[in-house]
């Protein structure tokens, strides 16, 4: 407590942004690196269990991951910080729809480990607002957009109708995510005079040894603000 009251002065004397080492993530669920997680089959009880479990933490990182980008990048305009709020909100509704699913499943969010890769990017993204939105609104949160659809098809072919009620309304509000990510992206690198089609390029390029596999859902991807060039980009599969 004392630590925290003495960072509060910090911020409140300075205006100095506390480093991204400084946050803090509950105990439980322990945080694994992506290749230490174990493989279960979505097909069984505990494999469903594990799926959404591992959708509850991508939501609570999530939830971090907008009041972060909130308090660490200032100086931008108001709006930025109303669309976030409003982002970091939808996230937690999210994490509530997820857990509430899990538990009627017969787990708690905590009850299993979880993948520590979405927070590597955060920390990785942590000096540049333009590196910060390439990467998760516009890469990783686009990927959700790519698959969501599938993953929704996949619990219909399952009859887990309420499942398939809280993938499509996140569905739904993702896109609404990554069109800001875009939105911002597009405006401060037009702000820095620079090229945002070539700048994501070259971001996407310096965090990943290889672009992600497609399918990509281009018709969502255009309403979220990616550009034809962009998707057919990633669609190359290869960096040139
Ligand atoms: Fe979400
Ligand atoms: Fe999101």
């Amino acid at each position: 407590m004392q630590l925290l009251t003495d960072n509060l002065l910090d911020y409140q004397h300075n205006g100095k942004i506390l480093s991204i080492s400084d946050v803090v993530f509950p105990d439980k669920p322990e945080q694994l690196p992506p290749r230490n997680m174990p493989r279960r089959s979505f097909e069984t009880a505990a494999g469903k269990a594990a799926f959404f479990h591992a959708l509850a933490h991508i939501e609570f990182v999530a939830i971090y991951l907008a009041w972060d980008i909130i308090y660490r990048f200032r100086d931008l305009p108001i709006e930025f910080y109303q669309q976030w709020l409003r982002i970091a909100d939808e996230e937690a509704q999210h994490f509530s729809l997820i857990r509430n699913h899990l538990l009627s499943l017969g787990i708690d969010y905590g009850d299993l480990p979880a993948h520590s890769g979405l927070w590597t990017h955060a920390v990785e993204t942590c000096d540049d607002v333009l590196d910060r939105l390439a990467i998760i609104p516009r890469f990783m949160e686009a990927r959700g957009l790519d698959v969501t659809p599938v993953m929704i098809d996949k619990l219909d072919s399952m009859s887990d109708k309420h499942g398939v009620e809280i993938l499509t309304r996140i569905y739904q509000d993702e896109i609404g995510h990554v069109e800001c990510g875009s939105y911002w992206f597009k405006l401060i690198a037009a702000q820095r005079g620079l090229d945002s089609e070539q700048l994501y390029k070259n971001i996407i390029a310096k965090h990943f040894k290889s672009k992600p596999k497609g399918p990509f859902n281009r018709e969502v991807r255009i309403i979220a603000g990616f550009t034809t060039h962009e998707i057919d980009w990633l669609e190359e599969g290869i960096y040139e």
